[in-house]
């Protein structure tokens, strides 16, 4: 079957296969196979050896120390552990602020710690659909807000919030702050001491890395506030037990150093990419983006047609696969609560659809997925 060309790297990534033989010998009989808590014989050892030069590695990335980085399942488990780490003892009602942008991950962990009795402010985004400084300045309250979890880019629009101005205000005020980094780890750059950082979540399969697998980077200073959500073997000092699953760390630690090895240049050659496309489909009729045109990651790009519903949209375009950003449910199709949430009406919200450029990406590609774009709008607006 002559398959679709993938423009939705935002949803998630294939492995390099460089990652993938890097991670191979820790899954078989003949490799490093063994339990990394298992202290008394060389199977141990090794996949010990391996996941602490992983955690090494990684934190050298972000300018942490490896001490700080604690293996997850993803973004999701990490989003869970940095908010309700904080928030689950119930003794004391807390404040939390986040924006009504972020991942269902932050939101809806943020629904349940509400449940349980804790005060959240969700500050909306200006009308090119960043977050400000300004807007988390007038809801911290000295003394009760404990967090901030605002993240830096946003997965539907490819904004970049400006997480190292709301660092510096969140330092001045006391107050923690949390950044959902799964779409920019690798990607941009990411100093937790400069940005002023004190947790990030980072996924490992958006980076051509392997599904299942994340990190959570919590600072020193934070890590006694963080009340573990899982309770196990005591393995990453308790913070997060489980056997640690080394194939898959290896392979994060893999993916991330081959980002970070061709940052600059790959964001370039997304910005070339996502100009060609404006250029190809940006005359027809209709077109309209909903992407911040300066402060915008380039491999995520949001856009429609005026009177074209998106999903008529995907459907007609068959020979690319990219994405709505919509949730169905059982009954109907809900437009994105991120696009809702910049204030589009429901029929724009609806006409939105999401591409997302990555590694293999060719300007070919990007020609080719234009074509369709425009063969597509011409017949469904003649219709
Ligand atoms: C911004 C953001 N946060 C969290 C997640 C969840 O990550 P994971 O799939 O690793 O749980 C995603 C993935 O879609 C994401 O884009």
């Amino acid at each position: 079957m002559n398959r679709p060309i993938y423009l939705d790297y935002a949803a998630t990534t294939p492995i390099d296969e460089a990652v993938l033989e890097k991670m191979l010998p820790f899954m078989s009989r003949e490799g490093q196979f063994g339990n990394s808590g298992s202290s008394s014989h060389v199977y141990g050892w090794e996949a010990q050896e391996a996941v602490e030069e992983a955690r090494s590695s990684v934190a050298e990335l972000i300018n942490a120390d490896p001490s700080e980085i604690f293996w997850t399942s993803g973004a999701t488990e990490a989003d869970n552990l940095a908010l309700k780490g904080i928030y689950s003892d119930s003794q004391t009602k807390k404040h939390l602020i986040t924006s009504s942008l972020e991942h269902k991950a932050i939101l809806d962990c943020c629904s349940y710690l509400e449940r349980q009795g804790h005060q959240i402010d969700y500050v909306q985004p200006n009308k090119d659909g960043t977050v400000t400084t300004a807007e988390i300045a007038d809801v911290i309250k000295e003394g009760l807000s404990s967090v901030v979890s605002v993240m830096h880019v946003n997965n539907e629009l490819g904004n970049i919030n400006p997480i190292e101005d709301i660092g510096s205000l969140c330092k001045e005020k006391g107050v923690l702050f949390h950044t959902d980094a799964a779409q920019s780890f690798g990607k941009l750059r990411i100093d937790v001491k400069e940005q002023c950082l004190d947790m990030i979540s980072v996924s490992g399969h958006k980076i051509y890395g392997p599904k299942g697998v994340g990190f959570i980077f919590i600072s020193k200073a934070t890590q006694k506030q963080i009340m573990p959500q899982l309770h196990g073997g005591g393995q990453e000092m308790s913070i997060r037990p489980g056997t640690l699953a080394t194939h898959q760390i290896v392979g994060l630690s893999e993916a991330a150093k081959l980002m970070s090895s061709s940052q600059l240049v790959e964001l370039e050659r997304l910005q070339t990419l996502k100009s060609l496309f404006l250029e190809n489909v940006s005359n027809l009729p209709g077109f309209f983006q909903n992407s911040h045109s300066e402060a915008h990651f380039p491999g995520i790009f949001n856009f429609g047609f005026s009177g074209v519903d998106g999903e008529t949209l995907l459907l007609a375009a068959s020979r690319i696969a990219v994405s709505t950003g919509s949730a169905c449910n059982s009954e109907k199709i809900e437009a994105s609560h991120v696009l809702r949430g910049l204030g589009l009406t429901e029929d724009h919200a609806a006409s939105s659809i999401r591409a997302s450029f990555g590694r293999y990406t060719t300007a070919e590609d990007v020609k080719n997925a234009s074509r369709e774009i425009c063969t597509v709008i011409n017949r469904l607006i003649a219709e």
